[in-house]
């Protein structure tokens, strides 16, 4: 002992009992609301080679690469995601009895992580529980029009808080939003706290009482979402509800929700895509059976052709892509490559885009016009995702304009198809319920244009009786075979035809 303490003092860092990174390492990080994220560094160094595993937020990677030793080292790690790998680089070093590490990402190194020893085994990933045989989920009867609402996470991230919601419902109350249709308020990722003794999930410093908060929405005529993940972990390293689905959904329900996004994220380290539908399903069944109506929306970033079984696994409505940002190149990549999946949404069952950034800032209005005009040319969601509570009017504007939320709410339920395209203008139609149609001319070029389209080339036998411009809200006069326009750049034209 005495041996080994001397080596320690003479040589720290050298090749001594006391430098080694070998153990089981802990970094506690408090989230700043009671939250305490805790990430996981199980190493072993043995000469020159570091193996070993890192379990951070929503990822279990395992070490496949090292460089250095205990004065400063540099991990590679890797884990499968789906199809692909993903993999991240570490940079540490030991201080005394304290393992100094940071994740580089994109070249720029994380802030610092302080983890300290702990048991061996603690942090571990849970078991595998072995997904559920398939069976087709009862359909839940809800969103029979596509569910439109708020959510917290585009604007607020990890800063959401019953405050805030509480602000967001009061707004939503008085500034024609509810009444437009704007009913779900949703709580995004971060309002988890640790789970009690009996494994019940429990709200974190963020929001004191959600069932106060839940009955405080619905008094003001507006109903309440909620978030959680199949995986340990949510995305943003909360508690997720791996292996407590049923317990979850009794007290989602017991609370008072009315939605629920259920994220895959750490899901991904215990389960493989073509596991999803399964797993989706449990909750799905969980949710029927704790006997409340609950909106299911599925958020897995459009993976294994979520489409074909989202309304098997008992879903409401399924994200098709990745996560949308405010810019015109994240809200074009997305919505105009959402045409091939028309047919797969219905009452019931719909196709999620992702949800609107409209008012975040990122775009021009006329731009979030065109997010408006998209996602309701192709029976979206809207789940609006900007500060409600203190928008300008030409944002109001543009989220509540009733005729063309009228086109997202059609009872037919059948998205639009892009029916002409020439250079960067392209149309969409849209058939409606009463027999009238929606067609939606954009122009995706950076300068404004003057665009002719004849009625022929839209795939309509004659020329409509009746033509409404819905952002200009006025009838237009026809002009014989063709209708022509002037559009803004970035911007549309949407009209109700008949
Ligand atoms: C994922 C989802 C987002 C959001 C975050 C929260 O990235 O796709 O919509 O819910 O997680 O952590």
């Amino acid at each position: 002992m005495k041996v080994i303490a001397f080596v320690w003092l003479v040589a720290p860092g050298a090749a001594g009992f006391a430098a080694d990174l070998t153990g089981n390492w802990m970094a506690a990080q408090p989230a700043g609301d009671g939250y305490i994220r805790r990430s996981y560094f199980n190493l072993k160094q043995e000469g020159a080679r570091i193996t070993g595993t890192i379990r951070t937020r929503q990822f279990h990677y395992t070490v496949s690469d090292s460089t250095g030793g205990s004065d400063g080292f540099t991990l590679t790690a890797a884990m499968k995601d789906g199809n692909a790998e993903r993999r991240a680089v570490y940079e540490g070093r030991l201080v005394g009895e304290e393992l100094h590490i940071a994740e580089r990402r994109n070249s720029v190194l994380q802030p610092e992580m302080v983890a300290q020893r702990a048991r061996a085994g603690e942090g571990a990933m849970p078991p595998r529980i072995p997904p559920p045989t398939l069976h087709k989920v009862r359909d839940n009867g809800l969103a029979r029009t596509p569910p439109m609402g708020w959510n917290s996470w585009n604007k607020f991230a990890g800063t959401v808080s019953d405050q805030i919601v509480r602000g967001i419902a009061d707004s939503m109350a008085s500034n024609g939003m509810r009444d437009a249709g704007y009913i779900y308020i949703n709580i995004d990722d971060t309002w988890e706290g640790e789970r009690d003794a009996h494994g019940n999930i429990r709200s974190n410093n963020k929001f004191p009482d959600m069932k106060m908060l839940a009955d405080y929405v619905h008094g003001k005529g507006l109903k309440i979402g909620i978030y959680s993940s199949p995986g340990p972990n949510t995305c943003a390293g909360y508690e997720g509800s791996y292996a407590h689905e049923e317990q979850d959904a009794r007290t989602f329900a017991s609370w008072g929700i009315d939605y629920l996004k259920y994220d895959w994220c750490s899901a991904r380290n215990l389960y493989k895509d073509g596991e999803m539908q399964a797993v989706y399903q449990k909750m799905g069944d969980a949710l029927l059976a704790a006997g409340r109506p609950i909106v299911y929306s599925l958020c897995q970033y459009g993976r294994a052709d979520v489409w074909r079984w989202g309304p098997d696994a008992g879903g409401n409505s399924w994200r098709t892509t990745g996560d949308i940002r405010d810019t015109w190149e994240s809200m074009e990549r997305i919505g105009f490559t959402q045409d091939d999946l028309g047919p797969y949404a219905g009452p019931g069952h719909w196709n999620d885009p992702d949800m609107l950034e409209i008012g975040n800032g990122g775009m021009s209005d006329a731009e979030y016009r065109t997010h408006m005009s998209l996602w309701s040319m192709l029976a979206a969601p809207l789940i609006a995702g900007n500060d409600v509570r203190s928008m300008p009017q030409t944002i109001a504007d543009i989220l509540v304009n009733r005729e063309v939320i009228a086109i997202d709410q059609d009872s037919a339920g059948k998205p639009a198809r892009r029916a002409w395209r020439s250079g960067h203008q392209e149309a969409w139609v849209r058939p409606l319920a009463n027999g009238e149609w929606a067609v939606a001319l954009f122009n995706r070029a950076t300068d404004p244009i003057g665009v002719v389209v004849k009625w022929a080339d839209l795939g309509f036998a004659g020329v409509p009786a009746m033509v409404r411009d819905l952002w200009a809200q006025r009838d237009v006069a026809l002009q014989g075979a063709a209708i022509q326009a002037m559009i803004p750049a970035h911007g549309v034209v949407v009209w109700r035809v008949r």
